[in-house]
């Protein structure tokens, strides 16, 4: 491998050249208190970190980045660190998602202005992985991603709580008459109990593994416990590699390929990944120029055994799964399945990075012999309700409603349902189908996830845990149930969800992968004629853009000026 010199380095044009902007560039370093010799002629690396006090799960990377620098200073570069917006799920409204492309944009614009040679990616709240790696592959500068790490397990009167997921099943008993205040009260305190990301197998520990997978992380950094000390140190590891990766000019397209995907979907499917990853995988393949459709999704998942026993599949914890090997042991198992020859960030293949790597606990990663699934964690739909793909995830449903036809119940957006689910005279059983429209990245917008439609209060009461639900929206990695969700196109732009009415039959064939609408061509194109389409409410800024360019949910939402195209131009220094 032929190594750079100081002089091929992007930031020369800003420190090393003789001209009055770099006398500019390196006396207001100097003025920092930073000498000559602790930049001149070295890599530059930017920090990207996405802490803030408004994103409660990345509480703990202030003092990361500094154990990042740390490890950039011992390997010979000047790190920089500079803030961008802290997508935070729990915080930002009307929806994270929205500001996923906000902050993409924001990490690609950031590392082309400064004078970066290399970036470590500092996130894990789930929209901020693929928004800080989608920017990252569209500059194609050298990226390590250190990801934030789980939190510790939850706890409440000696019970483990898993974020988000025990959350829904305590709301949904508490719905029910079954959780009283003071319980709610402790639950609430219980529930979060140290610095990280959610952690069950929701999105930021399914978007973690996979930046891991597809190569950006150190190996095992996924698993590590957002306070355990080994983050730090996975935190300093990392800054160390991404000199060396500026040296040896390992870039994001070095890195990845259709295999560097196929082994991601794989990884998403053995761990019941959320269902959230395949909008992130599919926008940041587009980044990369590589198509993805759900057809590969779904046959990969035919393939795939899901082995992970995490919530919301499985009973079992983030900390759980590091303590059981984490996701070398978890990748060691499905060997067979995966490009192993694939270089990834630490410079080793894949296979090398997992040869040695074992399962201690095999109830909480299963054997090939006995899996949680067969197949993979998600299974992609279609049929004439979705024409373009729906996807559900079967591993968190439960059994009987995958295969069944129903009687819909619609709702014609999220204020509707809200204003109608508990209604004691709506007219549902526990066999109806509940489906909800105009929440998809146009319809909501910003496509939230509601797609975990509330079970109506009265069939709560009769012990109702379940219920087949359609929506164009998303859930949280964290959901479970029998959601059929991004239903595409969405209702918002005329997709055939936009025309079912109440008392119209629906039949949902997880193992035939069709979604049906029993209501012939005549009849729709009869509703079609009176429908219009939702009030766009953004007539300037952010979401005028977001409304104006967001793809629908099978190209990923990216801004379609984001996808990969003809490159852009460095900037002029002068
Ligand atoms: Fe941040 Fe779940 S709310 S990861």
């Amino acid at each position: 491998m032929t190594k750079k010199k100081p002089e091929d380095l992007r930031s020369h044009r800003w420190f090393g050249v003789d001209t009055m902007r770099a006398f500019g560039h390196r006396s207001r370093t100097m003025e920092m208190g930073i000498a000559r010799e602790d930049f001149a002629g070295k890599p530059v690396i930017g920090i990207i970190n996405t802490w803030a006090d408004s994103n409660t799960c990345h509480s703990h990377m202030r003092q990361r980045a500094e154990e990042v620098k740390r490890g950039v200073w011992q390997a010979g570069g000047y790190p920089m660190e500079m803030p961008a917006m802290s997508v935070g799920e729990q915080m930002t409204k009307p929806t994270s998602m929205m500001y996923r492309n906000f902050l993409a944009m924001e990490t690609e614009e950031l590392l082309r202005s400064q004078p970066i040679d290399g970036v470590v990616l500092m996130g894990g709240c789930d929209k901020t992985t693929p928004a800080l790696l989608m920017g990252a592959i569209s500059m194609d500068l050298p990226a390590i991603y250190v990801p934030a790490g789980p939190m510790l397990r939850g706890n409440w009167r000696g019970k483990t709580l898993g974020s988000g997921t025990d959350a829904f099943k305590y709301w949904a008993e508490r719905r029910a008459g079954n959780v009283t205040d003071e319980q709610w009260g402790e639950l609430e305190e219980g529930m979060a109990r140290s610095a990280g990301t959610c952690m069950t197998m929701g999105t930021a520990s399914t978007m973690t593994s996979i930046a891991e997978v597809l190569g950006f992380s150190l190996p095992g950094a996924s698993s590590i416990p957002a306070v355990d000390s080994t983050h730090q140190m996975m935190a300093s590891r990392s800054g160390r590699r991404i000199v060396d990766m500026v040296w040896e000019d390992m870039k994001p397209s070095d890195i990845l390929s259709e295999a560097a995907f196929d082994d991601a979907i794989t990884a998403d499917m053995a761990l019941g990944g959320s269902t959230n990853a395949i909008i992130h995988l599919t926008a940041m393949a587009g980044r990369a120029g590589i198509k993805l459709d759900l057809a590969r999704f779904d046959e990969i998942s035919k393939k795939t055994p899901t082995l992970l026993n995490l919530k919301p599949s499985g009973i079992y914890l983030m900390e759980d799964f590091y303590y059981a090997g984490g996701l070398r042991a978890l990748l060691k198992q499905i060997d067979d399945l995966l490009n192993l020859d694939r270089i990834v960030c630490n410079g080793r293949t894949l296979g090398a990075n997992i040869e040695t790597a074992e399962v201690y606990n095999d109830e909480v990663i299963f054997s090939r012999d006995k899996p949680l699934s067969p197949t993979g964690g998600t299974a992609a739909l279609s049929g004439n309700l979705a024409p373009t793909g729906a996807i559900i995830k079967p591993t968190a449903a439960e059994e009987r409603l995958l295969q069944h036809t129903g009687i819909a119940v619609v709702f014609e957006n999220v204020d509707d349902m809200y204003a109608r689910i508990d209604d004691p005279d709506l007219d549902v059983t526990a066999d109806s189908v509940l489906v909800l429209k105009n929440a998809g990245p146009k319809g909501a917008p910003g496509m939230p996830e509601w797609g975990q439609l509330p079970i109506p209060q009265k069939l709560l009461k009769q012990g109702v845990r379940d219920m087949l639900r359609i929506s164009d929206c998303r859930m949280s990695g964290t959901s479970y149930g029998a959601c059929v969700l991004h239903v595409t196109p969405e209702a918002a732009v005329g997709g055939p969800l936009a025309f079912v009415r109440s008392g119209d039959e629906i039949t949902l064939d997880v193992a035939g992968r069709k979604l049906e609408l029993h209501v012939d061509e005549a009849t729709l194109a009869k509703r079609k004629e009176s429908w219009t389409p939702p009030e766009n409410p953004y007539a300037r800024g952010y979401g005028a853009l977001f409304m104006q360019h967001v793809t629908q949910a099978d190209q990923g939402c990216d801004f379609d000026f984001l996808h990969a195209g003809a490159a852009t131009p460095e900037p002029k220094i002068f």
